[in-house]
């Protein structure tokens, strides 16, 4: 794997045309020198518009979703087709926020990934256990039953992000020695075998440059501070000629 790292901001449920096309421009303008990896992932309402400001530039797309069926009856639901018409190359998939608020399994993220596979999207596969499960010492088993149970097959192409549940959002980061165990534990794990895997939660442009220099971290996927122009551009600004 090179040093070049991926960072992902997700935007989550936030960014109107305006303020996320400002975003985009001041991004696209930052980033231009930079060898890696850069993925905004806005709302399903602006994917295009981003798409427009960012082509022919070194930013990629990615969506916060999609569902696993090509087309149909399906009220509400984006496609993976639809998603790359749109202008997306990635997808995220599984995130605690769909895990908790629209009670996703680890069966339907699977079927999720292999739609967004077949449909050209590399998706980014979240994981990542709660306080309690955290506390009663059970991280590492709740970690990889979901990733047995939500990764596909480990030939195909798609990226894992590690996102403590109690970190997401809380200013609360994992500790370097906690991240460096679990990632080398996901590392391990055959099923994961040479994938990129992301940290996530309470990501900053104070704390990135320690996270992205520990062992099995290639990369970052960041909300809150991933809308805050100035964060974002400093997480990237740090990256160059590291
Ligand atoms: P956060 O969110 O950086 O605001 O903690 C991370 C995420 O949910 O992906």
């Amino acid at each position: 794997m090179s040093n070049n790292k991926i960072i992902v901001g997700n935007w989550k449920m936030n960014c109107l045309k305006k303020d996320g096309g400002n975003l985009a421009t001041q991004i696209r303008q930052s980033a231009k020198n930079s060898a890696n990896v850069i993925v905004v992932c806005p709302p399903f309402t602006i994917v295009s518009e981003i798409a427009t400001i960012l082509a022919d530039s070194n930013i990629d797309i990615g969506a916060q979703d999609c569902h696993y069926e090509e087309k149909g009856a399906f009220t509400g639901n984006i496609s993976p087709a639809m998603l790359v018409d749109s202008g997306a190359k990635y997808v995220i998939l599984g995130h605690s926020e769909r895990r908790a608020y629209h009670a996703e399994s680890s069966d339907l993220v699977r079927k999720k990934s292999l739609a967004a596979i077949k449909g050209n999207l590399i998706p980014i596969i979240c994981v990542g256990e709660s306080l309690a499960e955290r506390e009663s010492g059970q991280a590492k088993q709740v970690v990889e039953k979901q990733l047995v149970e939500s990764l596909p097959e480990n030939s195909s192409n798609f990226i894992i992000a590690y996102e403590p549940v109690w970190a997401i959002g809380t200013g609360k980061v994992a500790s370097s020695g906690d991240i460096l165990e679990m990632h080398n534990f996901i590392a391990s794990l055959p099923i994961c075998a040479g994938k990129p895997i992301l940290y996530g939660g309470s990501v900053n442009d104070a704390n990135s440059v320690e996270i992205l220099a520990i062992n099995n971290v290639s990369g970052l996927l960041i909300g809150g501070a991933s809308i805050v122009a100035e964060k974002f551009l400093k997480i990237i600004d740090n990256l160059v000629g590291g």
